[in-house]
């Protein structure tokens, strides 16, 4: 197939190295790509989606698989269906479930799929008074897309209503604030699950656990994602099966009668509480760097699946994961999450150990390339990720990969996987 994969992360490099590593042979492109795409495929810069769907027809594209939320909560999808292409990624109406946290949570609600106790508003007083009914730590949200800023956990109500002054004002997120969310705190532990669905149908993905802070011990800032593993052993066939039955089916069927089918990738934030899976929040797109390490533990065609899932056909595949443990660490450029940092030269070491070949491997992500030259010119720059038969075996090659990897500022956590070892 032709097939056209937009986005320039870890995430994206990830999708087009499992699919150029397929026995079945592809024509990749990426639209725009970073540094290392160029090595699995073809970058192309055309921004306009339009633009991009006339020339995804020139080219006879057969399947566009979309990374982040950005383009779909735009539309891409609906602009490539319109002109007769096949796209994998949810409808802008069904994008909603990322793009508007008060749509999600309204959403979540109507359809009885248990999620935080919650008030949605745009009034300062209602949000005040809600806010005194909650025993602290008091969670604040902003309705848009923030970039994944806009929660804030405050430590007590003083904390919360500043937060929720700032939201409403406009002064925190603009626009995407001017509507709220406040909700009660959940304490147990986080999971990240992925299914694959095609409006009807869907294949769930082994649970990941990301890692969102900084430094080690998950002190320091909120990022994108410092690190991932999968599966975790703190799910269970139990888990897995009240999650399928409370949340997927439910919002399967709540999103046909909105009218908004969902075709994509359904990520459900979870947490778990006294054994009970609560949504967090979903978001419509894979996660990153969870993606990193779902797509090297898929041992069944890639490009098929979201083919089939593009064209309404999961039930007719059977998809199939490997019984091995991924762990992918994450590095980051110097200034990351702060600010950007000076492009870094970057040093890979020549691999000569068979374990390393075998078993780990690099996904690149805020990388650019001149003359064969591999920089650092991101945020979060690159993935290291290591295979194994338990976790820490994985977690162990992933670190000795990370051994080789050089360039100026670079930094990452030395903790990743520690929930499940
Ligand atoms: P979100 O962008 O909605 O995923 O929120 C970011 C992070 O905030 C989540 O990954 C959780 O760690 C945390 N969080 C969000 N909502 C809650 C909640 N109700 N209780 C506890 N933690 C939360
Ligand atoms: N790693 C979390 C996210 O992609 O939102």
């Amino acid at each position: 197939m032709k097939i056209l994969i937009l986005g320039s992360g870890g995430r994206e490099y990830s999708i087009g190295r499992a699919i150029a590593n397929e026995e079945q042979e592809h024509e990749l492109f990426y639209m725009p790509g970073n540094g290392a795409t160029s090595s699995l495929g073809t970058n192309i810069n055309i921004t306009d989606y339009n633009a991009l769907a006339t020339w995804a027809q020139e080219k006879e594209i057969d399947l566009t698989i979309v990374g982040p939320e950005g383009p779909l909560v735009d539309g891409v999808v609906d602009i490539f269906k319109a002109n007769g292409l096949t796209i994998f990624g949810p409808s802008q109406a069904a994008a909603q479930l990322e793009g508007s946290k008060v749509y999600m949570k309204n959403f979540l609600a109507k359809y009885n799929i248990p999620t935080a106790r919650y008030i949605e508003t745009a009034s300062i007083e209602e949000a005040f008074k809600f806010t005194d009914t909650l025993t602290a730590p008091i969670v604040v949200k902003a309705d848009g897309l923030c970039g994944g800023k806009g929660v804030i956990i405050a430590q007590n109500h003083d904390e919360a209503k500043v937060a929720i002054s700032e939201m409403l004002s406009g002064k925190s997120f603009g626009d995407a604030g001017l509507k709220v969310i406040v909700e009660e705190f959940l304490d147990g532990y986080e999971l990240s699950m992925f299914a694959v669905c095609d409006g009807d149908d869907y294949i769930l993905l082994q649970a990941a656990q990301d890692h969102k802070r900084l430094l080690d011990n998950d002190e320091g800032p909120n990022t994108g994602g410092m690190g991932a593993y999968a599966p975790t052993p703190l799910v269970d066939e139990l888990l897995y099966q009240k999650v399928k039955d409370r949340v997927i089916c439910p919002t399967l069927e709540g999103m046909k009668k909105e009218g908004a089918p969902f075709e994509g990738v359904l990520f459900i934030g979870i947490m778990v509480v006294n054994g009970e899976p609560i949504t967090l929040e979903f978001n419509v797109r894979f996660g990153d760097p969870e993606c990193e390490i779902l797509m090297p533990l898929m041992t069944s065609s890639v490009s098929d699946m979201f083919y089939k899932a593009s064209t309404n056909k999961l039930s007719e595949i059977k998809v199939e994961f490997s019984s091995q443990y991924a762990v992918g660490v994450v590095m980051a450029s110097e200034n990351y999450p702060y600010k950007s940092s000076t492009p870094a030269e970057i040093i890979l070491d020549d691999v000569h150990h068979e374990i390393i070949e075998k078993y780990t491997h690099i996904s690149y992500a805020g990388v650019s390339e001149e003359e064969g030259v591999l920089y650092a010119d991101g945020g979060r720059v690159l993935v290291c990720v290591g295979l194994g038969d338990t976790i820490k075996e994985a977690r162990d090659r992933a670190y000795l990969r990370c051994g080789q990897v050089h360039f100026a500022g670079k930094k990452f956590r030395t903790d990743i996987a520690y929930q499940a070892l």
